[in-house]
């Protein structure tokens, strides 16, 4: 604990220094969330980066979030603790089939999911995030047919919800798709009070359950909104953090996977690949640093640009 105190110092000291700034997601590890300048979701994060100041961005996520950073301030230095934080949604979206199958539906547009590698942004019309998504497909003339890349569970929401027919492509995050129902039922049979809260990613019979269904940051908001409620929560436990902090009070249980995790509850093995020390590592070595070339990047700021116009 001495030494995790003395490392957030050390960051501290180097983030002023530098003039750098930390922006960390809600799935880090509670240290690193605490030493952030910002923590929040995908297009929080992504806004923040839209508009800082600082010289150096130190992406405290995975690698698809330091990407969209560096897309957006190709003059910056743009640094994450390490290169392997990584993300199963963005791997199931390779950009070789993914450009043949954008090809052979030439009048659809191309909305993609913020979880996704720069050559498929580059690849897209516009992008959304598990906060906007709706509001991205409902800005689409709805004559236009869509291709909706890469989460299918997110696009099935969203199809439902919109009630827009999408081309979905079969992908999926590890992570969302490890919560078991059965065990999940379980739980709230001994806490039946409790209201079930769930990300988009999750599979459609866990968002069945839900009352409420949002981004990390909606996820936060409303349980800020009734803080004397209990609350099964279906995402990366790392949310528990900042919800606790926001709501000191209130009762959290992390919905469970359907391995027998330690913690009982399903971790992002990607996003835990940054540690306090990577961090402190990173900041002081200014290293690794993301590079995207230079055609994919002016590509893929469109339809970043698109989305952060749209949600303004
Ligand atoms: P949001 O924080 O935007 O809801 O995204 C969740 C996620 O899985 C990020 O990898
Ligand atoms: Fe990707 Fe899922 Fe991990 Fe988010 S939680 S980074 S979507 S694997």
């Amino acid at each position: 604990e001495a030494g995790k105190v003395a490392l957030m110092q050390e960051i501290d000291q180097l983030r002023k220094e530098k003039n750098a700034v930390i922006l960390a997601h809600y799935y880090q590890e509670p240290e690193i969330q605490d030493v952030a300048d910002y923590v929040g979701d995908s297009l929080g994060l992504s806004q923040q980066a839209a508009k800082t100041e600082a010289d150096m961005i130190v992406f405290a996520g995975v690698h698809f979030m330091a990407e969209t950073a560096k897309i957006l301030n190709p003059n910056k230095k743009v640094i994450l603790p390490d290169l392997d934080a990584g993300c199963s949604l963005a791997s199931s979206c390779p950009p070789e089939s993914f450009g043949e199958f954008v090809k052979a539906h030439p009048d659809h547009v191309v909305v993609t999911y913020i979880n996704c590698s720069a050559e498929i942004k580059a690849l897209s019309d516009i992008v959304c995030t598990s906060s906007n998504a709706l509001k991205i497909v409902n800005s689409i003339p709805k004559d236009r047919p869509i291709i909706f890349a890469p989460d299918k569970n997110l696009g099935k929401y969203v199809m439902k919800q919109t009630g827009r027919e999408m081309l979905l492509w079969d992908g999926a995050c590890v992570v969302h798709e490890a919560f078991s129902i059965d065990k999940l039922i379980e739980i709230h049979k001994s806490h039946p009070e409790a209201e079930i809260i769930a990300h988009p990613e999750s599979e459609e019979h866990i968002l069945q359950t839900a009352n409420y269904i949002g981004s990390t940051s909606g996820m936060i908001n409303y349980v800020k909104k009734y803080p004397e409620k209990e609350f099964i929560v279906a995402t990366e436990a790392g949310i528990l953090h900042q919800m606790q902090k926001d709501v000191p009070d209130v009762k959290l249980i992390p919905a469970p996977s359907h391995e027998d995790n330690t913690c009982a509850c399903s971790e992002c093995g990607y996003m835990k690949v940054n540690t306090l020390r990577k961090l402190y590592l990173c900041i002081k070595h200014e290293r690794p640093e993301i590079d995207v070339p230079r055609t994919i990047r002016e590509r893929a700021l469109l339809p970043i640009e698109r989305m952060l116009e749209i949600s303004k």
